[in-house]
């Protein structure tokens, strides 16, 4: 098991890329605020994405949608502090890279000005390569994010697995292809077959990871709240569950009402 210690050398984009060609897998969770991010940084994670999944955990929206850049700056400002070794990656939030390159540029430099993180993802391919150009120009370091991209739901209509039919696995081929020829240190793939999947990050030099896109990739992400429990509605074939935390929350709960109410909190040794 891997604790992190502060003489721990940090994680950059260049050590993925060296993780990848030796072969070490790349572990990566999301992170919303400053106690969990210090956490999971203490446990030795490679990666902590403030990912816009904040606007469905952290914020009960239904999509990632509604979820603002200020609101993106001010999680990721809270995860900058916790961290002494993992990478911290931004996701662009949507509205805030759509509209043209300069947009795109802008809305990166303000994460990167306000919040202090080290890169910034971005859901797209082909339709999106200006703005990720432009904003690699400006020394930002740019992860990707095909497969089912979740700002665009209401595109898909549904978020069933991506990349099933021949054309559609060609087209994220060829996306994928690009990403990493124009410079993108890392891709996510989500929610792919996984042999497609293993095609992609065996065909292209920068790391692959993986949400729901099998174990032929060179790391994994998932959502932490999905992972420790604290969702509990959400049961994807690809979710591994490592707590339950709905139900331990819940129950520590039930009791400490159970003993405001009956006066057995606090106790004599628990007051001054
Ligand atoms: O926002 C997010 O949490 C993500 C991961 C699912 C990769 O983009």
């Amino acid at each position: 098991m891997s604790t992190a210690k502060p003489e721990d050398k940090k994680i950059t984009t260049h050590t993925l890329q060296e993780m990848k060609k030796r072969s070490e897998k790349i572990s990566m969770l999301t992170a919303y605020d400053y106690s969990v991010a210090r956490i999971l940084d203490d446990a030795g994670i490679d990666v902590l994405l403030v990912g816009d999944s904040a606007s469905n955990v952290m914020a009960g929206h239904e999509t990632t949608l509604p979820i603002t850049l200020d609101q993106m700056i001010y999680h990721a400002s809270s995860v900058i502090r916790a961290i002494r070794r993992a990478l911290v990656v931004v996701d662009l939030p949507f509205g805030s890279y759509q509209g043209n390159s300069k947009e795109a540029l802008n809305s990166s430099i303000r994460i990167m000005k306000e919040s202090g993180a080290h890169a910034v993802k971005m859901e797209g391919g082909i339709e999106i390569k200006d703005s990720i150009e432009r904003i690699l120009s400006a020394g930002i370091p740019v992860m990707g994010h095909l497969g089912l991209t979740p700002q665009s739901i209401y595109k898909f209509g549904t978020y069933v697995v991506r990349a099933k039919e021949k054309s559609e696995a060609q087209r994220l081929i060829e996306d994928a292809h690009l990403l990493s020829d124009i410079g993108c240190f890392a891709l996510v793939l989500e929610k792919i077959p996984a042999q497609l999947a293993e095609q992609v990050a065996r065909e292209i030099k920068i790391p692959v990871i993986g949400i729901g896109a099998g174990n032929g990739v060179d790391g994994q992400v998932l959502v932490f709240h999905d992972m420790v429990g604290i969702t509990h509605e959400f049961h994807p074939r690809f979710l591994r569950r490592y707590m339950n935390l709905y139900d331990d929350i819940k129950a520590a709960t039930e009791k400490y009402i159970g003993d405001v109410k009956s006066m057995n909190f606090p106790n004599e040794k628990e007051q001054y």
